[in-house]
Order: C-alpha cells, then sequence, then structure tokens
C-alpha cells in the first residue's frame, strides 16, 4: 500500500481495502465490534434492531458484528432483552436483520454466545436454571452458588453453539463469531483463573482450551466448508481488568493454535487500547502478535475514533489516546486485516462513511448517552 498525503486520504486508502476470510469477501477494513444493547424483548430482534444495523452497512461498515446473542441452553444468558439465536421468532427476527444488511450492502454476522458463570439473577426464560462454568467459579474466584459443568452439560452446549452456527447459515448470515472473550463461558475455560478441572478440559493451556476447540469443531462440522467461523478472545475480563490468558507469546501460541487447527478462518482480538505492546520486546499489539502467530486474518479493536478527553473521563486514566494513524501505520505494515469500531459506531452512524470518504473532520465526539439509546 502507498502512503498517501494527508491523514484522511490515507485512512480511506487503507481502509477500503476488500479483505476475504474463507468464502466471504468483506468489502473494507471496518468492522462494527459486538455490542451488547438489550433492545429485544422476548430475545426477538425487531424492526428498530434491523434499521440500527442497516444504518451502519449503508453508511461503509464492511461487516457488522452483532451484539452477543444467547446460544440455546437453559444457562446462556438471564435477560429477556437481549436477543436469543434459537427459536422460531428470534430466528425470523434475525433473518429480517441479515436481509437488511445485505440490502444496504454490508456483511453480517452474529456473536454467538453463553455467559457461565457471569449469570446472577435470572430473568424468564432464564430464572431458575444455574449458572454454570467449568469449575462453579465466578472471575473473582466465588462460588456465588454456581454449578461445575458435567461431561453432558458440556455437551449441550456444544451442540447449542453448532445449532445456532447451523441456524446463521440458514437464515442468511455470511458467517459466525464465537464469543470467546471478556470472562464469559469459553473464556472461563480458557483461563486458568477460572478454571481449575483436573479432567481432559482443566490443566494446561492446551487442555483449557479443548472445550473451545470442540465448539470450534462442532460449528466447523454443521456448516459448509467456506463459511467463515471466527473466535472473539482476550486477555481481560469483565471485573478483572489485568488478568492474562497468556504471559507470552508461546503461552498465546498454545492456546491458539488448536483453535485453528479445529477450523477458525480469523480471530478477533479483543484490546481495550489497540496501540498497546502485548508482550515485551515488540509493538505488536495483540492482533499483531495472533496474525504473526496463526497466519489466519485477524481483527483488532479497542478505543478506535474516540477522543482522548471521553477516555480521561470515562477511565480516570491520563494516558495519551492515540489518533488514527497508528492505526494505519500498524495496517500498513500488516499487522492485522481489520478493525472493530465500537462506541464510536454507536455515536456517529456514518463513522465509516466519514472515515472512507476523507470526511474526518466531520466525526462526532463520544458521548456515553450514545449507549443508551439504539438510534
Ligand atoms: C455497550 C457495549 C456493549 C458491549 N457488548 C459486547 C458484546 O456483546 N460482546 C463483545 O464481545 N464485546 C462487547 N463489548 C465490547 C466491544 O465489542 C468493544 O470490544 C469495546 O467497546 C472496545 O471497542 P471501542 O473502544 O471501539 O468501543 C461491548 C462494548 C460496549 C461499549
Amino acid at each position: 500500500m502507498t502512503v498517501a498525503a494527508s491523514s484522511a486520504s490515507r485512512a480511506a486508502e487503507i481502509l477500503s481495502q476488500p479483505v476475504t476470510l474463507n468464502g466471504l469477501t468483506v468489502p473494507n477494513r471496518i468492522v462494527m465490534a459486538p455490542m451488547t444493547r438489550m433492545f429485544s424483548p422476548g430475545g426477538v430482534p425487531g424492526e428498530d434492531v434491523e434499521s440500527y444495523y442497516a444504518r451502519r452497512a449503508a453508511a461503509g461498515v464492511g461487516l457488522i458484528v452483532t451484539e452477543g446473542t444467547y446460544v440455546g441452553h437453559e444457562s446462556a444468558g438471564q435477560s429477556d432483552r437481549v436477543p436469543r439465536f434459537h427459536g422460531e421468532e428470534q430466528l425470523a427476527g434475525w433473518a429480517k436483520v441479515a436481509e437488511s444488511v445485505h440490502a444496504a450492502g454490508g456483511a453480517i454476522v452474529p456473536q454467538l454466545w453463553h455467559i457461565g458463570m457471569v449469570r446472577k439473577q435470572g430473568e424468564p426464560p432464564y430464572a431458575d436454571a444455574p449458572a454454570v462454568g467449568p469449575s462453579g467459579l465466578r472471575v473473582d474466584g466465588t462460588e456465588g452458588g454456581g454449578k461445575a459443568m458435567t461431561q453432558s452439560d458440556l455437551d449441550d452446549v456444544i451442540g447449542a453453539f453448532a445449532e445456532a452456527a447451523a441456524a446463521a447459515e440458514r437464515v442468511g448470515f455470511d458467517g459466525v463469531e464465537l464469543h470467546g472473550a471478556h470472562g464469559y463461558l469459553v473464556d472461563q475455560f480458557l483461563w486458568a483463573g477460572t478454571n481449575r478441572r483436573t479432567d481432559a478440559y482443566g490443566g494446561d493451556a492446551v487442555a483449557r482450551t479443548r472445550f473451545a476447540a470442540e465448539i470450534v469443531a462442532a460449528v466447523r462440522e454443521q456448516v459448509s466448508p467456506d463459511f467463515p467461523v471466527i473466535f472473539r478472545f482476550s486477555q481481560w475480563k469483565q471485573g478483572a481488568y489485568d488478568a492474562k490468558l497468556a504471559e507470552t507469546p508461546e503461552e498465546l501460541e498454545a492456546i491458539l493454535a488448536p483453535l485453528a487447527a479445529a477450523g477458525v478462518d480469523a480471530f478477533h482480538a479483543s484490546t481495550r487500547r489497540y496501540w498497546l505492546p502485548e508482550f515485551e520486546g515488540s509493538d505488536l499489539n495483540l492482533a499483531g502478535w495472533t496474525k504473526k502467530l496463526t497466519g489466519r486474518p485477524t481483527i483488532t479493536v479497542g478505543s478506535v475514533g474516540l477522543d482522548g478527553e471521553f477516555l480521561r473521563a470515562f477511565a480516570g486514566e491520563g494516558a495519551p489516546v492515540q489518533g488514527i494513524d497508528n492505526l494505519l501505520d500498524r495496517m500498513e505494515r500488516d499487522e492485522f486485516d481489520l478493525v472493530a469500531v465500537g462506541r464510536a459506531l454507536l455515536q456517529d452512524p456514518e463513522w465509516a462513511a466519514k472515515v472512507l470518504g476523507d470526511r474526518l473532520g466531520e466525526l462526532e465526539p463520544f458521548s456515553a448517552a450514545a449507549v443508551r439509546t439504539l438510534s
């Protein structure tokens, strides 16, 4: 890629290149990050959810990753306003979302989610089921009434992910993203802090990855060979921002290699600030290391398009925030392939059009109120 004169035209040039994830060609490098919105009563995404996603696709987002949507297992979630990815009415709602996004020129994948031991007080239809996890432990190490999963629980959840992936292909989505990040069920297996099992699903990094790899393999079996399977993971957990799955690149490779072998087509490395180096001795971020270790296309994320003032107010931090140039430099070096944008796209549905159209000066500054509406 050639370096253009201004930041704006450079952004347009670099981010407007298409990229292929297995059988899917994404028209540009901009991804909408998955964001739970809780605007789907009864777990059914309605017309407002449909137009919320379609609006971003029409304004140039290349790939939308939907908010986390529960797989069909009694303990998968806790809120009746989070969309479900099972049930006739729910899937009919999702089919309309996919159709509208396609009509607007975008691609879309659902993020399949099981919250595991994060589950607390559930609303119907999740009222009675126990929270489940690898060892019945919450991210903070407490038990809180949870249940360590039996083999039949594991089989049920693996089956629920596979069924949801098959449904995604059937109702017209372009792939799936498996939520293996942020301290939810799949991550609870990956992380030694919550996985104390002594059977084949616990122990070293490879054993802790077994559950995730079995989900990937089961999903792969249920969908067409060219249907993209994306895996999202993170070092950090909700409630434990300093937690780490991997202290070294070797440990990271031990986790990612079995997932790639099981059929992951692309990784989504979730960080809160994309410009921070992941391990000492290299400038690569988590996505950069992931691409280097697996050779798979990789999505980066974390505070893209947010201004420093907001971040300082929100996170109580004084750290300087990087503008888009650092991101473009890394993309030019092929450290990663796509960039996911979360909060900036809530604030400004036109974010992608402005960035791709050399209109950086028109971007709206983020305000926390954007998280409360579905505009
Ligand atoms: C309101 C909100 C809801 C979120 N829900 C999810 C989710 O359902 N699944 C997920 O993997 N990440 C979720 N995230 C994290 C985002 O995908 C993203 O990684 C994070 O916001 C950092 O990107 P940003 O700085 O561009 O916002 C959520 C973030 C926000 C702000």
